[in-house]
């Protein structure tokens, strides 16, 4: 059975991969910088090294005896100071040198689909400069191009919570965004299969007026959506690149621009859209990133 070293595994995606791993039967090593998240989700790796990804030092040796290495590593949500050229970038790479020092077979890397397109975007070109680079290092890989995750779809569910939905345009752009369990199914089964690069999404394709009208009937309300003009989503954009700082104009560059585009995918999974919000309407007291 072949080793994994599976990276970003304390992530949203990273504890779903685990999960799978887990279920079968897999050897895998989890690096974490905060192993009590993997405790806190039934998460028991063979083996646990914590460790910064930034900090090459700290995970010198990591991929010893190890095959294949999974990395979801990168900017969402954290607040570490850190730009996506320090991780989604360097982490990689530091992740990546260590892989090839100790003849590692594979490297499966989740990338964002359309990265490649969207390089005027900070996030997407730092992963794509680590995709240039996992290409040309002789390692063979899997760079795995995913739709919208569902944890970010809880932003149209929050909205709906809050009363209104806010869309861009008149709300009829198609996106069939994928839940984190089908994706770690989709990843781990990339272990064994020889596709280089490939692009998933959700087994259901969406416009945005769905999505809302579905998060305003889970919750049993009216619903209630803005539309706001195209010029005002760019006006804005501009205004926050002026007045914020990358830490926080990144993401919202990054979901600004892919709520303005067609985002679609070859559908996959079973996880639907509705089932999600559904939970998350019931799980709400608890406060869960599901
Ligand atoms: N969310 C989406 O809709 C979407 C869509 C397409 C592609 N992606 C990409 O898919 C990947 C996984 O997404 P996700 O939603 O699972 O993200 P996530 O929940 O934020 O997980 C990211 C992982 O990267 C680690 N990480 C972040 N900053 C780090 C740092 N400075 N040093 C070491 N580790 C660090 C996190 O560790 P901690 O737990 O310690 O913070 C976590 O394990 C990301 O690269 C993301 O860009 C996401």
């Amino acid at each position: 059975m072949k080793k994994i070293l599976l990276a970003g595994s304390t992530g949203y995606l990273g504890i779903y991969i685990a999960k799978e791993l887990q279920q079968r039967s897999y050897f895998f090593r989890a690096i974490a910088r905060s192993p009590e998240k993997l405790a806190k989700n039934d998460i028991e790796a063979n083996e646990i090294l914590k460790a910064e990804l930034t900090d090459p030092d700290s995970i010198k040796k990591c991929c010893e005896g190890v095959d294949i290495v999974i990395s979801t590593v990168g900017i969402t949500r954290q607040k570490d100071g850190l730009t996506y050229m320090d991780v989604d970038y360097q982490a990689n790479m530091n992740l990546l040198i260590e892989a090839q020092k100790s003849g590692a077979k594979k490297f499966i890397y989740i990338s964002v689909l359309n990265g490649e397109k969207l390089r005027n975007l900070k996030i997407c070109d730092a992963k794509e400069l680590f995709v240039e680079q996992l290409k040309r290092s002789g390692i063979d890989y899997c760079i795995v191009r995913p739709n919208g995750f569902f944890s970010d779809m809880s932003e149209i569910f929050n909205m709906a919570k809050n009363g209104r939905i806010y869309l861009f345009g008149k709300g009829k752009l198609k996106a069939n965004p994928i839940h984190g369990e089908d994706l770690a199914t989709f990843c781990v089964d990339a272990i064994e299969k020889p596709d280089k690069e490939v692009e998933i999404g959700g087994p259901e394709t969406l416009t945005q007026n769905e999505m809302a009208s579905m998060a305003f009937k889970v919750l049993g309300d009216k619903p209630k959506i803005t539309y706001i003009p195209d010029w005002i989503r760019v006006a804005a954009l501009k205004l926050v690149k002026l007045v914020t700082i990358s830490r926080f104009y990144g993401p919202v560059e990054f979901f600004m621009t892919v709520m303005a585009m067609d985002m679609l995918a070859p559908e996959y999974g079973n996880h639907t859209l509705k089932e999600y919000f559904t939970i998350l309407n019931n799980a709400d007291a608890k406060k869960l990133r599901l």
